[in-house]
């Protein structure tokens, strides 16, 4: 097995406390108000109490007196112009609601060098096959994945334009010097050459993408190809569920069915419905949405088997977590080995 990748500057093992594959979005009151606004709310505070103490009367306070003490205590209020911490906080919400928070893997890993789930996955299941990994994040598990498990090739997806970048530019950090040339993996400068990975050997082997993988319209999941043998959708069915409903998640487990090949497995860590609420309950729709639900993430197995297809089921090993929460069941779902008419087997445990 090669050797585990250095952790990659992106992973913060400083980033705050948490309890599921979520983060805990702070926010930090001191950024709320801009320096500009601050210098705007001193200057008018300043003009308001010399006009205070230009009115020397010991007379009760004049009208324009009291009219400007009312300004002032207006002024000592957080103005609703600015932003107050509820409110950012809701912008924070609303931006991370797909679960795509940018310093996923250092709380999630906490100062561990190498992702635990690699120990429990089958490194055969992998090896010189297609695999595509839902929900890729920053792209660590996908570029140790890419690395040690050898496949053909694998596609890291996510919606999150800005973490595909990331997980682009951290391929560098899996590569050996040798794979390297200058500053880029060598792939990079291959790909460019000659259109398209020619060697499927790390870095080769590993492709990053933007896509939102819920299929909004039957057509696109009448659509969709047999490709993989490998799909990974770990982490990702709350935020699914949360984003698009019952609907949603049915939806998206129709179309990774679809998307593998015969004997091809479907690799889900879902979150249990009780870590829901703690994300449904900051954005609007996600609390609709939450309300709505009916399909319960201990129902995907039963669905999975019964209504979408999928022949076998195994639970494999609880991989250990250094951060509370991570600590998931990995469920294995098997499509049938035997395609069409002529039944053709495809070789077993390949
Ligand atoms: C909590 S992270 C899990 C990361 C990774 N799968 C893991 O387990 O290490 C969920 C990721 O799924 C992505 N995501 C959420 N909804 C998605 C969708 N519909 N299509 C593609 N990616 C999605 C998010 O942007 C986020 O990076």
């Amino acid at each position: 097995m090669n050797e585990s990748p250095n952790l990659v500057p992106e992973i913060n093992s400083n980033a705050k406390k948490v309890d599921d594959d979520s983060i805990n979005i702070q926010f930090d009151p001191s950024h709320s108000i801009k320096q500009d606004d601050k210098i705007e709310l001193n200057k008018s505070k300043r003009k308001i109490n010399d006009s205070i103490n230009d009115d020397n009367s010991d007379s009760p306070p004049s009208k324009k007196k009291q009219e400007v003490n009312s300004i002032k205590c207006e002024e000592d209020k957080p103005t609703t112009s600015l932003p107050t911490k509820k409110q950012k906080q809701k912008e924070m919400s609303e931006k991370f609601r797909y679960g795509n928070f940018h310093r996923y893997y250092g709380n999630r890993l906490k100062g561990l060098q190498r992702d635990p789930r690699l120990d429990v996955f089958n490194k055969v299941w992998f090896q010189r096959r297609n695999v595509l990994d839902i929900g890729c994040n920053a792209g660590y598990l996908t570029l140790s994945i890419a690395k040690e498990f050898e496949p053909a090739w694998i596609l890291g997806i996510d919606i999150d334009s800005h973490l595909v970048g990331v997980a682009r530019a951290n391929i560098r950090h899996y590569c050996e010097e040798k794979e390297m040339i200058g500053k880029f993996p060598a792939s990079l400068a291959l790909r460019e050459e000659e259109g398209g990975p020619t060697v499927k050997k790390f870095p080769n082997n590993v492709w990053f993408r933007r896509q939102n993988y819920v299929c909004l319209m039957d057509e696109e999941i009448e659509q969709a190809q047999e490709e993989y043998d490998i799909i990974l959708a770990l982490s990702i069915t709350k935020w699914v569920h949360l984003n698009w409903g019952d609907d949603g998640i049915k939806r998206f487990f129709l179309k990774a069915f679809k998307n593998l090949r015969p004997g091809g497995r479907l690799i889900v860590e879902p979150q249990g419905f009780n870590t829901y609420w703690k994300r449904a309950k900051t954005v609007d729709e996600l609390r609709e949405t939450y309300n709505k639900i009916e399909f319960k993430p201990e129902q995907f197995k039963d669905y999975l088997l019964n209504e979408i297809g999928f022949v076998s089921f195994e639970e494999l090993g609880m991989p250990q977590a250094n951060a509370k929460g991570f600590e998931r069941p990995l469920q294995v779902f098997r499509k049938e080995v035997y395609k069409g008419e002529n039944r053709k087997k495809v070789k077993k445990n390949s």
